[in-house]
């Protein structure tokens, strides 16, 4: 059977597959998608050995699963954080590096009683703007002591992997209602809550590391943070098979819902906010962009991946449709479209039908039920 023969085969829904292997739920990441989907198009479309760039890494679904079959893994992503999470998830820490962590943890826990017990009078608080609404001020402190110990790690990959532990747990002890509403509400946390969330989110995050350890170890991993609309990111010719999943106009705003996280990370959500394509901030706007703004933005990105992908190699997107300005929007027409100016010759397309319990939705992109798989070939 030839590889698409298999792939014609598969049940993309995917109704009853375990999404929480390896290290993908590490964090929270909105419209991240199921690791099934990159594994199959890995396993058919390239060989152990091979390099695999997603373009729009997001939280590097497709690099953990590139790196666990024996691929390299290469991506960019404008969103700082993403690459971080991706850097943590893709990155075997040897576990002996853990031992570390309960002294760590211990640490924080003094701090913290002593500043509740007055014996520490003040601490510095971080120069992040409205703090004080999205943060209760005993979360301030407790977050403060957790980063200021976590950036006194000397090895960088614990230290990476503990900043994601940390930003994984910050919109839950903030105000901000959830990771893709960002609005103020009230919440119900006391003392010494957020030391507990972030002592078992480390839990978690080391039992999943111990478990895949070995399969990071298969394949080497390489992101940047860098807009797909630029030139160069990567060498040409560098990888052998792309996956994934793009950004779509008006679905989301990534700079929103990380925006909190970004801050704590001393990262920047303003940058970020300037190079999000598809932001729901810009294009629900009356004067806003529109479709053709994205094929634009979109036309660009292609030709520039089709530089760093070689001849005769695929090119893999998942993309649901969007609602712009009251209409439906098919977002595969859009990119089977914009292929239509470049090398890339379309091959065929799946439908998959979404559990909508499992995806992180915004209802300002409508009621979605299914996402397209379009799968081009860039010409030799
Ligand atoms: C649908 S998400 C990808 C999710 C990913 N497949 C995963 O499983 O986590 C789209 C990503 O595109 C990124 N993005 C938006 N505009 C971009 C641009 N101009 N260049 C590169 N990445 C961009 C967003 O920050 C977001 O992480």
């Amino acid at each position: 059977m030839t590889e698409l023969a298999i792939l014609e085969k598969i049940d993309w829904d995917f109704v009853k597959a375990e999404t929480n292997t390896a290290t993908n739920h590490m964090h929270p990441y909105p419209a991240k998608f199921i690791p099934q989907i990159p594994k199959q198009f890995i396993e058919q479309f390239s060989d152990i050995g091979d390099t695999i760039y997603d373009p729009f890494l997001g939280s590097g679904t497709t690099a953990v699963e590139a790196n666990i079959l024996g691929r390299n893994a290469i991506g960019n992503d404008v969103n700082e954080l993403a690459v971080l999470i991706s850097k943590a998830k893709t990155t075997p820490v040897n576990p002996v590096q853990f031992k570390k962590l309960d002294t760590l943890l211990n640490r924080v826990y003094k701090k913290i009683d002593e500043y509740y017990t007055g014996k520490i009078k003040d601490f510095k608080k971080p120069d992040i703007p409205n703090i004080d609404l999205w943060f209760k001020d005993f979360v301030i402190a407790e977050l403060f002591f957790l980063k200021n110990e976590i950036e006194n790690i000397d090895n960088q990959d614990l230290k990476n992997f503990c900043l994601v532990a940390l930003s994984g747990i910050i919109v839950n002890v903030s105000n901000q209602d959830s990771d893709t509403r960002y609005v103020r509400v009230q919440k119900n946390i006391s003392h010494f809550d957020t030391f507990e969330k972030f002592s078992k989110q480390l839990s978690k995050l080391r039992g999943k590391m111990q478990e895949c350890y070995q399969d990071l170890t298969k394949g080497d991993s390489q992101f940047k943070v860098a807009d797909t609309r630029e030139e160069n990111i990567f060498p040409d010719n560098s990888a052998d098979l792309v996956v994934t999943s793009p950004p779509y106009p008006n679905a989301y705003d990534y700079h929103l819902y990380h925006k909190y996280r970004l801050f704590w990370l001393e990262m920047n959500p303003y940058s970020l906010r300037k190079s999000e394509i598809g932001a729901h901030a810009d294009y629900s706007k009356k004067n806003g962009p529109d479709e053709f703004d994205f094929m634009r933005d979109m036309g660009k990105c292609f030709f520039n991946i089709r530089k760093i992908l070689k001849p005769g190699s695929y090119f893999v997107l998942v993309i649901g449709n969007s609602i712009l300005k009251g209409r439906s929007i098919k977002n595969d027409e859009i990119l089977k479209e914009v292929a239509r100016n470049t090398p890339f010759n379309f091959v065929t397309e799946f439908t998959r039908n979404l559990n909508l319990r499992k995806k992180s939705f915004n209802p300002m992109i409508g009621n979605i039920k299914t996402e397209k798989i379009v799968v081009f070939e860039n010409i030799k």
